[in-house]
């Protein structure tokens, strides 16, 4: 069904059309290597019965399985456009009976950002495989209080029976047949209260937070194997009212467990099973940025007694508490973490005797000197630091947003915890016990977790092969794509970078943008004449303060800069005049330079396409995109003037008259990134890639200007929601692609099978440029309809039917989406990274 739209003359030619038969090129997929994670890890799960065998879960990155040398390996890669809120991990749980079985329970948003229902991923080898069943509500894997938890367990004693305690009203729901089915339990006596926002109108701080986590009393069974575990704990998101609930009976019938302080929302309950005692962190917000006050508490089982053991108080206590650990060996050892102490770092609280006494990991000695009982190590990741030692500098080392904390069940020296940006831990713990040098080495020990979300990238003719602009994390220099960088950008460093561009002409000239309209964080463009090596701000270049984000396209030469800011609108500046409003180009117009004629630069907007002749001063409508109401990327012939490709909600459409006519290409129905690289023979057509629509959501490259296209991701490879994802090809390496994802970090992916022979023709229909009359029509397909043998195909792709910018993190485009289809400038995944 195609909606009655308002056209400009859409004259289709008569050129025959074949059908575009697609085939598949073998590629080989790996991360560029940033290293240290990158992006919220919300906690770290060791099995209890297998030495050595863990899982991270991340928020909007997918699960990883450890690995015996400290290094991850990912397991959700296979999500695809259609499967992209697999990425969204909420609860794992990992049998202690069968270490086989791992239970991950998946999805992005509970609100509209996320149109489709929850899952619990089922695996019976530990992660390499998954069969999903699917719930009947969503989960919310990026959600406030992602880090409580967990929320999903395998009952110890008898590991059919799972529990999962649901967000928004949907309470606690039970599985006896190892998660393939799942039914609620009905006198379950609370489904939460706890809304951080009531007034947000999105859904997603004004839904209830649900039930934070499921612990068995694995003690409580005294030995019956295969016998239902009897006492089961539930913290529920409750502030006020009774929030810790116990069965008995192995759930037949639950009640709040007595003398309970419900003041704050309990974020996990941990059992020590030598101790007969679970240990609750409490926090006054569901997290995970916030908390200005906590508490930790230990419940006696045996006695049914509460102790107050928090261990810091009065003025020493501004924040809640995330993360508890029990050493499964040393009966009394507790760790518990701060969960945000955002000044001068984030702190962690080690006991050995029950809670009763506590030592931090750092402490103030002579302001502004902090006494710190570790030694940093960001080898892994030397860019995560800050990497000085003495004074609290206004850096964080230790972290924030610390939901996870686990102490090898098998190892009392090896530990982990999850922080906004990275995981951090070591093999040394048991040093933090010696009185005399109280000495740990903090480790990042996030190698192979790779979760930025990805805002731009460029592959310039000369110089470092990709340089990149990230959420949270600014972006990098990438000398070498499998070793971490040494640095992030600096001077100036933007908490996160939205785009960059490179001049043509020129190309060792890169221009980003920054995200902060705070003025205090500085001019928020920055030119680099070095390849990004060393930048210089922009204040001499005419920006203004509070003006940030959004897309940037520097001139061929490099001296004109235009800027399609977040909330002010697009923008141009030639040297280092301020930034002017380009009035002649509507505001959510798509932007590109031209990358030989410094003059030139292009826009589009709807199906109308746009050209300056003079610096961006002024635009002109030219041609038409067919009956495209979305543009996503206008990208330009690295060394011909004029020769433009345009992706858009109908498809892929290529001009080389300077935009004065398109062809639309044939058999691609819908394209998001798209980038040019280096041609297969010298002086031939540049590769084009595209995330697109041929047939099937996919990635595809041509040869030979859009007739033949293969597709070059493959069942194991899906990198998410591809609206999500920017595209760069290597202008010198044929067929290299780089694809930055929303949470999966950059991957870089070469030809590694033989290139299919081209299977058939096909010539493209055209499109007639805009200077004939406006007429009504309804819209036909832009495309002819493809055969594919070869696709692994995804149900056809009905364009979105709602408008506007999508939240930081939302879904922007993809199958079945009907949300906002602008992504927002920012998604990112962590946020708040302090700024250096
Ligand atoms: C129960 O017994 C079976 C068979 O002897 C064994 O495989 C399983 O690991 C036992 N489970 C527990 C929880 O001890
Ligand atoms: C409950 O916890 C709050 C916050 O820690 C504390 O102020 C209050 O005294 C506690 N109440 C009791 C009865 O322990
Ligand atoms: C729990 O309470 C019982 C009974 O008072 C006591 O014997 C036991 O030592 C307590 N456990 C801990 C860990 O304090
Ligand atoms: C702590 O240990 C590290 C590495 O083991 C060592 O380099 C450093 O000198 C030690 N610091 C102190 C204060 O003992
Ligand atoms: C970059 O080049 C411009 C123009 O040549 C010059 O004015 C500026 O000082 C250079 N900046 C740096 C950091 O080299
Ligand atoms: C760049 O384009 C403008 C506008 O079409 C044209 O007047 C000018 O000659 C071109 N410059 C070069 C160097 O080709
Ligand atoms: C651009 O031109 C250069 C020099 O002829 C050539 O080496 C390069 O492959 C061309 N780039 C593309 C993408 O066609």
């Amino acid at each position: 069904m195609f909606r009655s739209t308002v056209l400009t003359a859409l004259s289709v030619s008569a050129a025959v059309t074949f059908v575009a038969a697609v085939s598949s090129q073998t590629y080989t997929w790996k991360n560029v290597k940033i290293g240290g994670g990158g992006g919220f890890v919300p906690n770290i799960v060791f099995n209890p019965s297998q030495k050595g065998l863990a899982f991270a879960r991340t928020d909007i990155g997918g699960a990883y399985k450890l690995n015996s040398d400290d290094s991850w390996t990912p397991l959700l890669d296979f999500a695809d456009d259609a499967r992209w809120d697999y990425w969204g991990t909420d609860a794992i749980a990992t049998d202690p009976v069968d270490p086989n079985r791992l239970y991950l329970a998946t999805g992005m948003y509970t609100n509209s950002w996320d149109p489709s229902n929850g899952n619990i991923l089922i695996s019976t080898d530990q992660g390499k495989t998954f069969t999903p069943s699917p719930l009947p509500f969503k989960v919310g894997g990026n959600m406030p209080g992602r880090g409580m938890g967990e929320r999903l367990a395998v009952d110890p004693n008898s590991n059919n029976i799972l529990y999962f305690g649901a967000r928004s009203g949907h309470g606690l729901w039970k599985s006896t047949n190892f998660g393939a089915t799942w039914t609620q339990v009905q006198n379950f006596p609370s489904v939460g209260t706890y809304v951080p926002d009531p007034t947000d109108t999105t859904g997603y701080n004004n839904d209830i937070q649900g039930l934070a986590w499921v612990t068995f009393d694995s003690t409580s069974a005294s030995g019956k194997n295969g016998t239902a575990t009897p006492r089961i704990f539930v913290g529920v998101a409750n502030k006020g009212t009774d929030n810790i609930f116990v069965s008995n009976d192995a759930g037949s019938t639950w009640a709040a467990v007595a003398g309970q302080n419900n003041t704050f929302l309990p974020h996990k309950g941990v059992l020590s099973a030598a101790e007969n005692s679970l240990y609750i962190s409490y926090s006054d917000g569901s997290g995970p940025y916030d908390g200005t006050a906590g508490s930790v508490w230990k419940y006696n089982i045996t006695a049914g007694t509460w102790k107050d053991v928090t261990p810091v108080s009065g003025s020493d206590l501004y924040f809640g508490f995330g993360g508890v650990a029990v050493d499964a060996q040393r009966p009394g050892t507790v760790m518990v973490a701060a969960l945000n102490s955002w000044w001068p770092d984030g702190q962690i609280f080690r006991s050995v005797d029950g809670g009763t006494t506590w030592t931090a990991l750092w402490a103030w000695g002579n302001y502004p000197t902090l006494y710190k009982y570790y030694t940093y190590d960001d080898t892994l990741a030397p860019w995560i630091g800050p990497d000085d030692t003495n004074t609290d500098a206004g850096t964080l080392q230790i972290g924030w947003m610390m939901e996870g904390l686990s102490i090898d069940p098998f190892d009392s020296n090896h530990w982990l915890y999850g922080t906004g940006e990275t995981i951090y831990g070591g093999h040394d713990l048991l040093k933090w016990d010696t009185t005399t040098s109280r000495n740990i080495t903090l480790k990042s020990l996030a190698d192979g977790i790779e979760e930025t979300s990805v805002q731009g990238l460029i592959s310039p003719p000369t110089g470092p092969p990709l340089i990149s602009a990230i959420g949270d994390v600014d972006g990098f220099v990438h000398n070498d794509l499998d070793t971490p960088p040494a640095v992030s950008f600096s001077n100036p460093s933007y908490s996160s970078s939205s785009d960059i561009d490179y001049a043509g002409n020129s190309p060792t000239t890169i221009v980003r943008v920054g995200t902060s309209t705070d003025g205090s964080q500085g001019k928020q463009v920055a030119i680099s004449n070095d390849s990004g090596a060393t930048w210089y701000e922009s204040q001499d270049y005419g920006a203004a303060d509070d003006v940030a984000g959004g897309k940037i396209a520097v001139s061929a030469n490099g001296d004109t800069i235009l800027w399609k800011t977040s909330g002010s609108g697009t923008l141009v500046s030639q040297y280092t005049n301020a930034f002017t409003a380009v009035a002649s180009l509507p505001t959510t117009a798509v932007i590109a330079s031209d990358k030989k004629n410094n003059s030139i630069f292009y826009g589009a907007d709807g199906s109308t396409f746009y050209v300056s002749t003079d610096g961006a001063k002024t635009f002109s409508k030219a041609g038409t995109l067919g009956s495209s109401t979305s543009p996503f990327r206008v990208i330009v012939h690295p060394n011909v003037t004029g020769d433009i490709w345009v992706s858009t909600d109908k498809g892929l459409f290529h001009s080389t008259d300077t935009g004065a006519t398109f062809a639309a290409i044939s058999g691609v129905s819908q394209a998001w990134s798209i980038a040019l690289g280096a041609p297969k023979t010298a002086g031939g057509y540049p590769a084009i890639f595209a995330a697109a629509n041929i047939g099937g959501v996919g990635y595809f490259r041509s040869d030979d200007a859009g007739v033949n296209w293969v597709q070059i991701n493959d069942a194991a490879h899906g990198f998410g929601s591809a609206s999500a994802n920017v595209l760069a090809a290597d202008l010198r390496t044929y067929g290299r692609v780089y694809i930055g994802t929303n949470g999966r970090g950059i991957f870089y992916g070469d030809a590694s099978g033989a290139d299919p022979a081209p299977t058939a023709t096909a010539s493209s229909t055209t499109v007639a440029p805009t200077t004939t009359s406006t007429v009504k029509s309804t819209a036909t397909p832009s495309t002819t309809s493809v055969v594919s043998t070869t696709i692994s195909a995804t149900s056809s792709a009905p364009s979105s039917t709602a408008t506007g910018t999508a939240q930081l993190y939302g879904q922007c485009g993809g199958i079945g989406w009907t949300g906002p289809t602008v992504c927002a400038s920012a998604s990112c995944s962590s946020c708040l990274r302090d700024t250096d």
